[in-house]
This record gives structure tokens, sequence and C-alpha cells, in this order.
């Protein structure tokens, strides 16, 4: 055999009589296919899925065959991850279930919800801004002490938020967006709404999806929606001939492990199960609030994309 196959991580060099051709995570690019777009997926040929992602510029400078992007899609795997945000368009996600139920609030109606870093915060807030204002939240998964509401996204209907500022305080999610304050833009993404979220930031140049974490711990949905979301990223990308993006390696690990649920779910396997065994979803199925792991894990529910305004730290 003349050539041999190298493989680090998601790159690919096949080498042979002193020919190299690198291809960056060629074969998990090559696996994209979201069932919602497959038909216009189909028509991409393969040399351009071949270039939809690609290697940093210094990187390229050794490697004339490879692409080169100016572009930077990143993701945190925790908050405590997190690169310098200035210039960088940050997602917030924390899918079981801060940005879902801020997705599923507002959709219902929520005037604005504004994200407390903590439960005295929120109290403090909802004090100052009195009637028309209502408070959410949770510890342990459970409504607090005085909450009018806790952080379940099917309780959050027109009838209890319709026209309410919704002051929420979370564990994770309302205090990973306090990480997210040097932002150039903030955007609130869950799987509800991720479609939506990747049409808004696919032409951006730095993006960075911030997962929340559970009790400071990587959790699994945050990470299968920031994979999904590159996914669709670089789909959307293709499609529109744009310059291959580049992908952290963070970024990928998010993308294989996406393809890895996704291919799990394509033979059978309910979203939902996956995040079940997760640690929040654990807690969740254990309270009794399965029924925000299956609204959460419903993919593309809404169409809205809700924005947190940095001078006002309000989300509407
Ligand atoms: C959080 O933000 O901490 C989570 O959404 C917790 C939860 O409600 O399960």
């Amino acid at each position: 055999m003349k050539g041999c196959l190298v493989s680090v991580g998601s790159v690919v060099a096949y080498l042979e009589n002193g020919w190299v051709a690198a291809i960056w995570n060629v074969v998990a690019v090559a696996t994209i296919c979201p069932s919602h777009d497959r038909a216009k997926q189909d028509t991409l040929t393969a040399s351009k899925l071949t270039q939809s992602v690609c290697r940093s510029p210094n990187l390229a400078e050794n490697s004339p065959a490879v692409p080169v992007s100016t572009t930077r899609f990143d993701v945190a795997l925790l908050p405590a991850a997190a690169e310098p945000l200035e210039d960088t368009v940050v997602v917030v996600v924390d899918v079981l279930r801060a940005t879902t139920t801020i997705v599923s609030a507002l959709a219902n109606g929520a005037a604005e919800v504004i994200p407390a870093p903590s439960v005295e915060a929120a109290r403090e807030l909802h004090q100052q801004m009195g009637a028309g204002s209502i408070i959410g939240g949770e510890r342990q998964g459970k409504i607090v002490d005085g909450f009018h509401q806790g952080n379940s996204p099917v309780e959050y209907t027109p009838e209890v938020v319709s026209g309410k500022r919704l002051i929420l305080a979370t564990t994770n999610g309302t205090v990973a967006m306090e990480q997210c304050r040097a932002a150039r833009a903030v955007i609130i993404g869950a799987m509800v709404n991720v479609d939506a979220v990747a049409e808004r930031v696919y032409a951006e140049q730095k993006v960075c999806v911030m997962c929340s974490g559970t009790d400071r711990i990587i959790t699994s949905e945050d990470v299968c929606f920031a994979g999904l979301l590159m996914q669709r990223i670089v789909q959307k990308r293709v499609a529109a001939d744009l310059e291959s993006p580049f992908l952290t390696d963070a970024a990928t690990i998010a993308l294989d492990h996406w393809q890895s649920v996704e291919r799990q779910v394509e033979d059978g396997t309910p979203l939902a199960d996956f995040f079940r065994a997760a640690r929040g979803g654990i807690n969740l199925v254990r309270i009794g609030h399965d029924a925000d792991i299956v609204f959460a894990s419903t993919i593309d529910s809404f169409t809205s994309v809700p924005v947190l305004d940095l001078e006002k730290w309000t989300i509407a």
C-alpha cells in the first residue's frame, strides 16, 4: 500500500507519494443530513461537503490544500471553559430547562424575561417591579418558596405569562448568562428553536455556544444542542455558498456527540431517552417533571429567537 490513513481526532489526512490532502472532519460532515432539510442537503456536491469545515488560518499555512477560514465557531462545554467573548455572538443553552422555558414563556406572550443571578436578586427585582411582573425559577429543580412559578416550560401558558415581565432565577441557565456580559450579542437557544437560531447566526464570523451544564458539570443535552447547531450552521453555510467555517476542537466534539445520538434517534430511540439519562434529566424524572423532558427534546417546535439585551438585561 502506497498511502496510509492518519487520524487525529477529526482530522483525516491521506498521504500518498508526497501528495498530501487534508480533510477536516470530512467523515463527520459527510453524514450531516438533518431530516428537515434533507432534500436540499442531497443536492450538495461531495466536494462542497469536504470543504464545509476547515482548519485555522495558522495551521493552513503549512498545508496549502486545506481551506482557510477567518471564522470561528466554538462551544464552551461549561461557562467556565469559555474563551474571551468580545466580538462574539454567544448562544446560551440550558436545554433542561432554563432556555427552553424562556423560549416557551416568550412565545406564550411574556413581555420580557429578566434573568436573575440568584434567588435573592430575583426577589429584589420583583419588589422593585411590583405588579406586572412575576417571579419564577427553581432550586434542585423545584419551585422556590414564595415564587409564582417554577422552571417548567409547560407551566408558562398564555394565562400565566401573557403581558407579564418574568423574573427568572435558575441554578445554571440564568447564572451562565452572567458570563456573557462582554459578548457582542447573546441569543437564547434550545432544541425547540435550534433551526431559527442557526438561521440567525450561520453567517456570523465568531460564534460561541455556551453550555450551562448542571451544577458545573458538563451535560449531554446541552452538548447535543451545540452539536446540532453546528451541524445546521455548516449546512446553511454550504447551501449559501459561504466561506468554510472553522470549528474548534470543542465544537467538533459536540458535533460528533450529536451525530452519534442522531444515528440512534434515526434507529428509533426517542431523543427524550437520552435526556432522561443525563444528569439534569435524572433529577427531573425523580421529581415528576418527565413532561418537561419531552417538551425540551422536541426539535424546532418554535421559530422565535430570543435575544438578551446586554444594556437593559432583558430577554425579548
Ligand atoms: C437551571 O437553569 O439550573 C436548570 O434549568 C435547572 C432546572 O430547572 O432543572
